[in-house]
């Protein structure tokens, strides 16, 4: 039987052209063969856009803002991950989803390839979170350091380089944005933006209420901007994965909740790797009416 150190520190796996964490790309059919359920909510992102963030706030929706309901697992129990897997030793996302009453919360890294073709049969509402690339970059490299489930990062120069090139878990960020994107004229898919969501909750949340086709009080409302605000998100162990199992997530070398922020990048970037970023990034997103901000 495989144990968790059998998948630590391993190089991506690749599954049909995309780089998959290794230990979730044993066994794929799980994923191609997955049931969708018509209610069921899909939350889906390229990797540190805000995932966790928009997991509570729907959590907190279909609770009608009782922050107390909402401390009854932890995020990843109530909002499993479907690609999720350690083999032999902890249940895959998709065992957990059946465990989940109804209306499930599905959440995804996958790309609109990969997604299993139910949720597309069965119009599943989708949620799509992006943020902009130079703060996923900054939040993606803290996390490679801290998931031991994840291959180790390098120096933060030839981190960048990787991403840009689209070796990172899920591949390349500017096809996962970009086809998701365009995806929303077919399907019924909620684009948001993380740095719209810092900006405005309120506005943000509401949006995410009357998709979900909910009414809530006002009252209500303000209950969830407040309760999923970084700083109380940071605090609660339902949401800052401090319950995840230390074999895999170190949080003394950087945080899951780790700043919360649009535009720290500029912390990290020299002006040369933001050179070579915005040139390259112009020519990958030429193709796109999808446009982001990098600072609010
Ligand atoms: P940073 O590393 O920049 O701090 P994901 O959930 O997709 O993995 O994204 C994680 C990123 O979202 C982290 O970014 C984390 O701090 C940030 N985040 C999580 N909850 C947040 C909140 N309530 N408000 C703002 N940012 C949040």
């Amino acid at each position: 039987m495989a144990t968790p150190d059998d998948y630590l520190r391993k190089d991506w796996q690749m599954v049909r052209g995309v780089p998959v964490v290794c230990a979730f790309s044993f066994n794929w059919d799980r994923i191609d063969n997955f049931q969708s359920r018509p209610d069921d909510i899909v939350i889906s992102t390229f990797p540190k856009s805000g995932t966790t963030w928009v997991c509570e706030i729907v959590d907190m929706i279909l609770h009608e803002g009782d922050s107390e309901k909402c401390k009854r697992d932890a995020i990843f129990n109530k909002v499993p991950m479907l690609e999720f897997a350690v083999p032999g030793k902890m249940p895959a996302g998709t065992e957990q989803l059946a465990q989940v009453p109804p209306p499930r919360v599905v959440k995804t890294h996958l790309t609109v390839d990969l997604l299993p073709k139910s949720f597309w049969e069965n119009g599943c509402k989708m949620i799509y979170v992006a943020r902009n690339a130079k703060d996923v970059a900054v939040s993606f490299y803290h996390f490679d350091l801290m998931n031991k489930l994840h291959p180790e990062p390098g120096s933060w120069d030839n981190y960048l380089k990787k991403f840009m090139a689209g070796w990172t878990a899920f591949g390349s960020w500017y096809d996962h944005v970009k086809t998701w994107w365009n995806k929303r004229n077919e399907h019924p898919i909620l684009y948001l933006f993380y740095e719209d969501i810092k900006e405005d909750p309120k506005r943000e949340i509401k949006k995410i209420i009357h998709f979900l086709g909910k009414d809530l009080e006002e009252s209500t409302v303000d209950k969830i901007v407040q309760n999923t605000s970084f700083e109380i998100m940071k605090d609660n162990p339902v949401t800052n994965y401090r319950m995840a199992p230390s074999t895999v997530m170190d949080h003394s070398v950087s945080p899951f909740m780790r700043k919360g922020l649009a535009g720290d990048w500029k912390n990290h970037f020299t002006v040369a790797q933001n050179e070579a970023f915005d040139e390259d990034y112009k020519k990958k997103m030429a193709n796109t009416t999808l446009r982001f901000r990098t600072e609010i």
